[in-house]
């Protein structure tokens, strides 16, 4: 991973990949083109690398010169493209292959087009190393294409963020959230996870994910995963975790600008955390910390009958299913336990105490995250 400024990036292809990429184009523009004397235009600044590799390795007498453009204002590209340097010799009659870094909205290449408009050039052609087909607006062809990419800003190998980034050798793509911090949080029914999700989520301005109520939430909606759902539980089947995770990945998408969330509910087995890892991981982010409440198993029986007592609720009520309900806690919890253990990011707090006592005790232990 690497910073410029206040952006984190990390690394998206290596120099290995753009040396091949380079090759290919050098292979198919120098077959089309034959044993004509070609004058390749590269746009600066963005272009300077991705020039100098190229002619290198182009195998026959060629020509080079460049014009600069400017279109790029930090991450964004501008309508409004600065021509810096143009023209500065007569391409009547020639071959010309413009040899850009990238192309993204297809701005720079309209200007591009207006300067040759009046050129009577034998042949223009284009050529890309880098394209983001998302991104493009514009119908001029594109005859040779390097890799296309994402619509993710990247940097490295001649492309900047504000100036920085140019000399590297290789790409790297920003990242997707910056910073966040994430919680798998864990605790044997009655230990009070949903008391202290509520102030974590205060506190540290976390979103609070309950894999029940976001089932709840698609189902009563009718949303096309609730639906999907709804067709295994009806048929008593369980819900295949894809499809919870593709709910979790809603969630997360509607709150992209989140500090970060508090999983309640998931994972249950080292499938889903696994799948977890892979949903964090494709936002660039991870699980920071599975974090357990311990408390011992006949306080929480003590605290769920003199809940049920109040609450109505038949689980409450009967001290053999509470039990049961405890001891299949642990069960499932070990096997994560373990999961998480091995990824140094298990921590287990005494849920034992007043309320306060207990949220300090999380608090140390996400604050040193
Ligand atoms: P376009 O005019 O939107 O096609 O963008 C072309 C120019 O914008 C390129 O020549 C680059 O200078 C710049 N650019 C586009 N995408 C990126 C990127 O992901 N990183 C850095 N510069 C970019
Ligand atoms: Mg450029």
């Amino acid at each position: 991973m690497i910073k410029l400024y206040d952006k984190h990036f990390k690394p998206f292809i290596s120099a290995k990949e753009i040396d091949d990429a380079i090759e290919r184009l050098v292979i198919e523009i120098s077959e089309d083109v034959g044993d004509e004397i070609p004058v390749f235009v590269g746009i600066l600044n963005g272009s300077f690398m991705v020039v100098s590799d190229f002619v290198k390795k182009y195998p026959k007498p060629c020509e080079v010169t460049f014009i600069k453009l400017a279109s790029y204002e930090g991450v964004k590209s501008t309508e409004d493209i600065q021509r810096l340097i143009g023209l500065t010799q007569d391409l009547t009659g020639r071959t010309v292959i413009i040899l850009e870094d990238i192309i993204d909205t297809g701005n720079t290449l309209a200007e591009v087009h207006r300067i040759f408009e009046n050129e009577k050039v034998k042949l223009l052609k284009i050529a890309t190393l880098f394209y983001k087909p998302e991104a493009y607006k514009k119908d001029f062809k594109l005859h040779y294409v390097g890799i296309e990419i994402p619509n993710k800003f990247i940097v490295g190998f001649g492309l900047d963020y504000n100036g920085l980034g140019r000399d590297l050798p290789e790409i790297y793509q920003i990242k997707e959230t910056q910073h966040m911090t994430n919680l798998v949080l864990f605790g044997p029914p009655g230990a009070g996870k949903g008391t202290q999700a509520d102030f974590l989520k205060e506190k540290y301005h976390l979103v609070h994910i309950s894999t029940g109520d976001v089932f709840r939430y698609n189902i009563k909606n009718e949303t096309a995963l609730g639906m999907l759902a709804k067709s295994y539980m009806d048929k008593g089947e369980l819900v295949p975790d894809q499809v919870t995770i593709d709910m979790l990945n809603a969630e997360v998408e509607k709150n992209a600008d989140a500090n970060g969330f508090i999983f309640d509910g998931f994972p249950r087995t080292n499938a889903q955390a696994d799948a977890l890892d892979k949903l964090m991981d494709s936002k660039d982010s991870q699980i920071n910390a599975m974090i357990a409440l311990e408390v011992d198993d006949e306080i929480l029986v003590e605290r769920l009958l003199s809940r049920g007592k109040t609450s109505g609720r038949a689980d409450d009520a009967d001290e053999s299913i509470i039990r049961n309900r405890i001891a299949e806690y642990y069960n499932k919890t070990a096997i994560l336990k373990d999961f998480y253990s091995a990824q140094n990011k298990y921590f287990g707090v005494d849920g034992v105490g007043s309320i306060e006592d207990i949220t300090v005790r999380l608090s140390t232990v996400i604050d040193k995250l």
